[in-house]
């Protein structure tokens, strides 16, 4: 199975996760596309969708699923049922990594706003320690130095991702090289920067299950 065939599996087996009547919080990158076609079989059927970037908002209309905006949604209901979306990196404890396609802030800001967050992977995103993937960082644009400053003293390597502007106006900082021991630690050091609007560091926001694509299909970890 390639790993195409692997992600659209797990993006087909988290229609499972989807209630009936209720807002849905989407993710972005190419797992989570296959999600979005895979919940236009459902268009009519849910109440609408929170989407986490401006790609996936487009791709959702383009099924005709109703996108909310988030502050519109939970004027309607308390939390959105659950978010579905992938993630570069997760580790054993259901830590993830995730930015890879930049929309990391908007990602967790969904994620916090639902119940649940099924994070639908293949089998090649599973490591010890988060770290492996370099560890994305949106900044306000005049911290860029000031945050590179603080990923050295950590041990990182940071790499500004150029050409790159988030759908929040920001840049994005690539960190290579950190071996992760305590994600939530760290999620809260790099929080504690100015000039640090989100790292992708998801532990207080990470998976509460992973739904992992491997050759002989897809394992459920919770
Ligand atoms: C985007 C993300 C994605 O979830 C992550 O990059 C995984 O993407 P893909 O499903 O394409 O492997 O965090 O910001």
């Amino acid at each position: 199975m390639t790993q195409d065939e692997m992600k659209r599996k797990v993006a087909e087996a988290a229609l499972e996760y989807v209630v009936d009547g209720t807002i849905v919080g989407v993710g972005t990158g190419s797992t989570a596309n296959m999600f979005i076609d895979a919940l236009a079989s459902k268009k009519g059927v849910i109440k609408g969708t929170v989407a986490s970037s401006e790609a996936t908002a487009k791709r959702l209309a383009g099924h005709g699923i109703p996108v909310l905006d988030l502050n519109d949604a939970l004027t309607q209901v308390a939390s959105l049922s659950v978010y579905v979306d992938g993630a570069d990196e997760f580790d054993g404890g259901k830590n993830l990594t995730k930015g890879g396609g930049g929309a990391l802030t908007r990602e967790k800001i969904v994620a916090a706003a639902s119940d649940k967050f099924i994070c639908i992977v293949d089998e090649t995103k599973r490591v010890k320690h988060l770290g492996a993937f370099p560890l994305p960082i949106e900044v306000i644009p005049m911290a860029r130095e000031l945050v590179a400053g603080v990923a050295r003293k950590l041990g990182g390597n940071p790499v500004l991702r150029e050409g790159f502007i988030t759908d929040n106006g920001n840049l994005i900082i690539d960190v290579h090289g950190l071996v992760v021991t305590d994600a939530r630690a760290l999620e809260d050091e790099l929080n504690s920067v100015p000039g640090v609007v989100c790292n992708g560091v998801f532990s207080h926001q990470g998976a509460d299950v992973v739904l992992m694509g491997t050759p002989g299909g897809v394992e459920t970890i919770v």
